[in-house]
């Protein structure tokens, strides 16, 4: 692409955003160049920042007529190096869809832009008496459009599902500038297929949302949230089937170990939430029947073989969740080095087993490395973070923990996508025909490949070889 074309490009896209909405320079283009965890990062052509779905239309098909390979972004809270360009890709920020469009309270659906976040997508329908049903720590810049395209989960899928469950309608544009609406407040919609459930947790490879019409839900009147010391996962999963049997709803349930504990004690300068340094904690918060607390004291009395200590407290507790909210913002202050952070899920009955070989084979093979361990436990999904991990062992090591997930039957992506993080294991737990099918669909909605060109199946060459390569006047 020669230097004319680019500035060509360059002025091409700022007639149809305007001139502020185009950024070239380094330091303007630089928070958009770099992920959340600081390890991912490349370089952009230009930040364009269309304000709704025509503009994007416009934009995308300006770089396919060009040629030039285009990376969606919404919040860049990403945690695997999906929404930030390696070798020139224009960066299509979404940030600038932001308008809440309507809440209806009756058939209880939220139609907003991609680029409004969870937490003002969140204000907005409790002031309904509704909820999102989906709830994340990076809530306040994390996007809705962000959130669709990496299927996320969060705390509260245990109850309410994971976003593509929750997906009612989208509306996005193709990477030829089509605009796909499928815009529907039903329920029960069931002609063809489900393009909106394909589009979520496609890592804006086959399309850019730009709007979504969301499922929403009722929240529970009162909730009750308690911290569990226990000496194994495998208590603790027995004590979260205690309260399930005992008639109580789980609203989220959360496994953080004796390291994870430290580490938040450590940044945040907290005590001990239990009177005793367990080896494993479970956070759990239930709701239920009237009589929902005493049904919990009485699973928590029934198990005293296996409670070392508990504490409970009225939902929303701020206090007791601090200690889990806190272990994403934790672990990356006090890593010496960007934190690996590798999201899996095994089957819950290989919870236990998986962790206990993960930790003596990570003790044996990389000493230096801290494994900080937390997540969903009730999903099977568990955040294998590790700290300290020198670069020249990022991929041995990532590559041991991948591998020992496969080995359990587990998931190397559970909710928080595959990005760049985690493109060459990918065959891991999917099949030759499971891989063909995923490109071959890829191939039919982005049959030029600029769409997000290096995740994913059908990706360019890992070398990021994106359909063109940009000269050398991309901003660095
Ligand atoms: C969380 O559940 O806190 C995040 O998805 C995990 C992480 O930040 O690693
Ligand atoms: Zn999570």
């Amino acid at each position: 692409m020669t230097t004319r074309t680019v500035s060509g490009l360059v002025d091409e896209l700022a007639r149809i955003v305007g001139r502020a909405h185009v950024l070239t320079e380094r330091d303007t283009v630089a928070g958009y160049v770099t992920d959340w965890t600081g390890h991912w990062h490349g370089v952009t052509t230009a930040v364009v920042r269309p304000a709704d779905t025509r503009q994007v239309s416009q934009v995308l098909a300006c770089c396919h007529r060009a040629g030039v390979a285009v990376v969606p972004q919404g919040g860049n809270t990403g945690l695997v190096g999906g929404s930030v360009p390696m070798r020139g890709e224009v960066v299509l920020s979404t940030t600038r869809l932001d308008v809440v469009e309507e809440v209806d309270p009756v058939g209880r659906t939220l139609a907003a832009g991609a680029g409004v976040t969870v937490a003002q997508a969140q204000q907005a329908v409790r002031q309904h008496g509704l909820d999102l049903g989906i709830d994340l720590a990076s809530r306040d810049s994390a996007t809705l459009g962000g959130i669709v395209s990496t299927n996320a989960g969060g705390v509260r899928m245990i109850k309410y599902g994971n976003t593509r469950s929750r997906l009612l309608g989208v509306e996005a544009v193709l990477s030829d500038g089509r605009v796909l609406t499928r815009w529907k407040a039903l329920t029960k919609d069931n002609v063809g297929y489900d393009l909106p459930g394909l589009l979520a947790g496609a890592e804006g490879t086959l399309a850019v949302v730009t709007r979504v019409l969301m499922r929403l839900v009722v929240p529970a009147a009162r909730t009750q949230v308690v911290m569990i010391g226990v000496d194994s996962v495998g208590a603790g999963l027995k004590l979260i089937h205690g309260l399930e049997r005992a008639g109580l709803t789980l609203e989220a349930a959360e496994l953080m170990t004796r390291a994870g504990i430290g580490l938040v004690r450590t940044h945040r300068k907290l005590r001990l939430p239990l009177d005793v340094d367990a080896p494993f904690y479970v956070l759990v918060e239930v709701s239920g029947p009237a009589e929902a607390q005493s049904l919990l004291f009485g699973v928590l009395a029934d198990a005293d073989d296996i409670v070392l200590d508990a504490v409970v407290e009225d939902g929303p507790a701020p206090r007791l969740w601090q200690y889990r909210e806190s272990h994403t913002e934790s672990v990356s202050a006090e890593s010496s080095t960007p934190p690996v952070k590798l999201d899996i899920a095994t089957p819950l009955r290989e919870l236990e087993p998986f962790l206990g070989v993960l930790t003596a084979g990570l003790a044996r093979s990389f000493p230096g490395v801290r494994a900080i361990c937390f997540g969903h436990i009730a999903d099977g999904n568990i955040h294998v973070n590790l700290l300290d991990v020198e670069d020249s062992h990022r991929d041995a090591v990532t590559d041991f923990v991948l591998r020992l997930v496969a080995g359990h039957d587990g998931s190397i992506s559970a909710e928080h996508g595959v990005g760049r993080a985690k493109a060459p294991w990918i065959t891991l737990g999917r099949s030759g025909v499971d891989l063909d099918l995923m490109s071959s669909i890829r191939a039919a909605l982005d049959p030029t490949n600029i769409l997000n060109p290096h995740i994913l199946p059908g990706s360019s060459d890992s070398e990021g070889n994106s359909p063109i390569q940009l000269e050398r006047e991309v901003a660095r």
